[in-house]
């Protein structure tokens, strides 16, 4: 059934090359102390960081900064961000990077509105709430996440072995976000390839879906992923295509803003098994998506959703609607395989990037929180047991 759903995403979108006039006058909004946070040095090696801490100081606004947030963000440096906060008043927190950057800044900015250790937000038995949280703009370099237009993060705790992700739409949107296509001419072909597999997989873990559903939504992320398999590869042949790089861009915003999941209550799938991947291996993520996605399809296809199949196999990869449903659907998968394996060039087995079985079970069993993972079809830790193994080679 297509379920009742509320329409709202208030982030306001600057896009495009000549934007950053526009920051001093939207972070004054909020204050005059600006904590700037960003990862491990990539900003300051493209010009960007000069460019924002002149609008910055150009609008009299007061710079602090915290650097060297880790992709797989980690929970320590949403601790120092809390300190930092508290410790110097911060009014606004200013995002520069690509979603580790931006998904840490988000709980930076609640840690400072609460007494307790930010770890309490993604702790289970805890899930301390969210109430309050400072305002945060972010200046988007790296499109994949879609952290930049969403109310979401994941952090990892390396002592744990955990990564968690957390939504909390009333408190942790950005204000605004900055989206200039060219921030991303320098990400590296290997990180355009990752982005545009987590772009898709945000898109799959909707799409897939054999509730009744809304039409135009499912027509509207059919575009999102042509122009994900027209403009990825354009992107890493040429990276400095603005035309490219604007449509992965807004394509990794619109896949995860709340926009396409109207009416929809099912659970993702490839996310929760990728974050124990990344949890146990420091992998990036998308491309742990890549690894598991073609397998948990074929995993998951059968008389009962194969007509989603279909429908993703004619419409996004043009196969032949007159051949049988099932050999669409295997050519379906074929195709999205070959584009993530081949024309992306990402690695295609767990073995490929260290990963043995060694983990399995406790991977599956906290993907699946002890239960059942209602996605697509129904996982249980064994069934992701049985993913992973398919991706063994
Ligand atoms: O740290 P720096 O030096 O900036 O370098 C980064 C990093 O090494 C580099 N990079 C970023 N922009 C660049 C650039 N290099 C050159 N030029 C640029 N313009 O790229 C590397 C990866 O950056 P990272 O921020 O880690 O990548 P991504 O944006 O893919 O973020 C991944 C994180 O987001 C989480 C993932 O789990 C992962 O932890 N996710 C967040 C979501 C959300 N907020 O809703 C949803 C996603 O499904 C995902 O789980
Ligand atoms: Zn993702």
């Amino acid at each position: 059934m297509i379920h009742d759903f509320i329409y709202d995403i208030p982030v306001r979108v600057y896009f495009g090359r000549d934007q950053l006039k526009n920051l001093g006058p939207e972070l004054r909004k909020y204050g005059t102390r600006v904590l700037m946070t960003y990862g491990g040095g990539s900003i300051k090696r493209t010009g960007l960081y000069d460019k924002v801490v002149r609008e910055i100081r150009g609008a009299g606004l007061e710079l602090f900064e915290l650097s060297g947030i880790a992709p797989n963000p980690r929970i320590d440096s949403v601790r120092e961000g809390a300190r930092m906060c508290k410790e110097h008043n911060i009014d606004v927190l200013l995002a520069v990077g690509g979603g580790s950057t931006i998904d840490a800044t988000k709980f930076m900015a609640a840690g400072a509105c609460v007494d307790f250790d930010p770890w309490d937000f993604f702790d289970l038995e805890k899930w301390a709430p969210i109430e309050k949280a400072l305002p945060i703009v972010s200046i988007l370099t790296l499109s994949a996440t879609g952290s930049e237009m969403d109310c979401g993060g994941v952090i990892s705790n390396p002592e744990t072995n955990d990564k968690i992700g957390r939504m909390e739409p009333l408190t942790l949107l950005p204000k605004a976000s900055f989206l200039d296509p060219s921030n991303t001419f320098t990400v590296s072909a290997y990180q355009t390839a990752c982005g545009s597999s987590d772009i898709l997989s945000h898109i799959f873990e909707v799409y897939f879906n054999m509730d009744q559903d809304m039409y135009m939504l499912d027509c509207f992320m059919e575009g999102l992923m042509k122009t994900v398999i027209k403009y990825a590869p354009i992107a890493i042949r040429e990276p400095e295509n603005y035309e490219a790089r604007a449509n992965l861009m807004w394509t990794s915003s619109w896949a995860i803003n709340g926009f396409v999941d109207g009416g929809k209550r099912q659970a993702w799938s490839c996310h929760p098994m990728e974050h124990e991947l990344s949890a146990f291996y420091d992998i990036t993520h998308g491309l742990g998506l890549a690894i598991l996605t073609p397998r948990w399809m074929e995993y998951c296809l059968d008389e009962t959703t194969v007509s989603k199949y279909v429908q993703f196999g004619t419409n996004v990869f043009g196969i032949d609607p007159q051949l049988p449903p099932m050999e669409i659907a295997h050519k379906a998968i074929d195709a999205l395989s070959g584009f993530l394996f081949g024309t992306l060039g990402l690695k295609r087995t767990l073995p490929e990037v260290g990963i043995d079985r060694t983990h399995f079970a406790t991977m599956a069993r906290k993907a699946v929180q002890g239960g059942t993972l209602k996605g697509f079809k129904p996982l249980k830790q064994a069934d992701v047991e049985a993913i992973y193994e398919m991706c063994m080679k």
